[in-house]
């Protein structure tokens, strides 16, 4: 076994290790500095209300390194609530990877254990760990449970998004839509939808980084915390093996996420997540290998957005492992996890309890439902769209565009009856990409004009630089590259412009000759309305944030340090 990177902090005489070791021995045990010193990077917080319940795991995680021999060393790091945060969690997803790869890098740490759970967590946790290259494992914290009213399931955020369109048609009481409130959150734990948390959770084991089986255990389950102390143990062991995520995460590891991320009808954030931690490794991944690789898989998983159920339904119908032996023939073998054993090797025992929840293979739910990557005049770059929350007849789709210029331009306008919109009209947004808003906010999914929804309109083909929430459904164009404030020709499309999408061939145009797009000239509130900060981290992130279709990281963290440190600090 190699000797501990801890051992560079701890080992010998001298005066700076004397200094290293004579803090930590407060209630360690008297050999702390011989063992591997196992940092628990801890994203709890009272504001992470998905994530509050972390500490708790964290013991187990504990008991669990020190059953191996190992110390455990909890390091909070930096914690994003989805629903707290403003202008957008997004916009501190890379400082949450920066500040945590940081101090991964400083401390005398060997391997570390990743507690997140809402949703930009564990990319961030993700991203940290691949940059500094220390053997590191995810413990994702779980989904709530199912919360009722009125008799019926309440879905995180999808049904948010239902119960308020209801009211806004005119079919549900404020004083109901209301009362639903203190249902929606029933139980410790991220939301139950297949959101962005419960994807990035499935992902991550998709991936390789979590221990086979766990990811899906809802947050109150007694076997999150057995499965987050046989993590524990883990840790240590990946230590003496010097598995680390430069070892463990290939290109097959990425393409098993991708299949993975179809079959469970995932969300679209998990598109820029992959591409930012695939960047930090140096795989060469990009936004079409989604859909050359996904595009066919055929959607196994009945959970809102795209159908009905919720995280602990999926659980108790089988689990992930369930889902992917239907489509383990899609998977690439090669692909290790974090115990040295390849994903497919863990896939024999599964079965689907409830074929209402998981779908065999040969009755799925949609026969193709991964992301599909649009291009065209309006998109050279890029943009994506999830079918299976689409709606099949707006796939195919010529309209008029109506443009709003921003989020506050379009709550302005949306509702007025002098709004000249139709069904058939395309709502466009711009200024909402990763440089326009800043952050790249979850605005994509735009609510419908008040008066269409009053005549049983449902959905509209809508077009957006920005995100859209995992939990949310709708024809929505997603994450247009380059985006408006980018000089993306988004910037140039006028109201009353004719837009074409045609997602059977890909395609995403604007019926404007180039010559007149080009003379047309930017709309520079557009452009630099929001994206000037004076100062602090909105200025760094504006001046290196990438667009959509590299991950959104900021391009000075893209690749790996390593674990080095180049100097003592006395
Ligand atoms: Fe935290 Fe949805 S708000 S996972
Ligand atoms: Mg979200």
């Amino acid at each position: 076994m190699k000797s501990l990177r801890s051992s560079e902090w701890y080992s010998g005489d001298d005066r700076n290790a004397y200094i290293h070791r004579a803090w930590m021995r407060r209630g360690l045990p008297g050999d702390f500095h011989h063992r591997p010193q196992i940092a628990i990077a801890n994203t709890a917080s009272d504001l992470t209300p998905c994530n509050s319940h972390l500490d708790e795991v964290a013991q187990s995680v504990k008991n669990g390194i020190y059953e191996a021999g190992g110390i455990p060393l909890e390091l909070p790091v930096v914690s994003l609530g989805e629903t707290q945060v403003r202008p957008t969690a997004m916009l501190w997803r890379n400082m949450a990877a920066m500040a945590t790869e940081e101090m991964l890098r400083a401390n005398p740490i060997d391997g570390v254990v990743l507690l997140g759970g809402c949703d930009k967590t564990i990319p961030a946790l993700l991203m940290a760990a691949a940059s500094v290259d220390i053997p590191a494992v995810v413990v994702p914290g779980g989904p709530m449970i199912t919360g009722h009213f009125r008799g019926e399931a309440l879905g995180c955020g999808t049904d948010v998004w239902r119960l308020s369109e209801e009211v806004r048609a005119g079919e549900l009481s404020e004083q109901l839509f209301l009362r639903s409130e203190s249902a929606m959150i029933r139980s410790r734990g991220h939301c139950n939808t297949m959101g962005t948390a419960s994807t990035m959770a499935l992902v991550a084991e998709a991936l390789g980084t979590v221990l086979p089986g766990l990811a899906g255990t809802p947050a109150p389950d007694s076997r999150l915390l057995e499965g987050a102390q046989e993590t524990g143990r883990l840790a240590v062991q990946l230590v003496a093996q010097d598995r680390r995520p430069s070892t463990v995460l290939t290109r097959a590891s990425f393409h098993n996420a991708i299949v993975a991320l179809a079959a469970i009808g995932g969300s679209t954030n998990a598109v820029v997540h992959l591409l930012a931690i695939a960047g930090r490794l140096g795989i060469n991944l990009t936004v079409d290998d989604f859909d050359r690789i996904g595009a066919e898989v055929p959607l196994l998983v009945n959970l809102q957005p795209a159908g009905r159920y919720l995280m602990d339904d999926l659980y108790r119908a089988g689990g992930f492992h369930a889902v992917l032996r239907e489509v383990r023939d899609l998977l690439d073998p090669d692909a290790l996890t974090i115990t040295g054993k390849p994903l497919v090797d863990y896939l024999d025992d599964a079965k689907i309890w409830d074929a209402d929840v998981i779908t065999p293979r040969e009755q799925p739910l949609l026969p193709a439902a991964g992301i599909s990557v649009l291009r065209g005049s309006l998109a050279p770059g890029g943009a994506i769209i999830k079918p299976a929350a689409a709606s099949p007849h707006l796939l195919k789709h010529r309209g008029q565009a109506v443009v709003f210029d921003s989020i506050e331009d379009f709550h302005a306008r949306i509702d007025d009856p002098e709004l000249d919109i139709d069904e058939n009209s395309v709502m466009i947004l711009r200024g909402c990409g990763p440089m326009g808003y800043p952050g790249m906010p979850e605005v994509s999914n735009m609510p419908l004009p008040k008066k269409l929804l009053e005549q049983g309109v449902r959905d509209m083909v809508r077009i957006c630089d920005g995100r859209m929430s995992g939990t949310a459904y709708g024809t929505v164009i997603l994450h247009v590259t380059p985006e408006a404030a980018a000089g993306g020709p988004l910037a140039r499309v006028h109201t009353g412009d004719w837009i074409n999408l045609d997602v059977r061939n890909r395609r995403l145009d604007v019926e404007v000759p180039a010559d007149e797009m080009e003379a047309r000239g930017v709309n520079e509130a557009t452009v630099k309305g929001f994206a000037n900060p004076r100062r602090g981290w909105e200025r760094l992130y504006v001046d290196h944030v990438m667009q959509a279709d590299t991950g959104a990281d900021l391009d000075f963290l893209v690749g790996s340090s390593g674990s080095k440190v180049s100097r003592e600090s006395h």
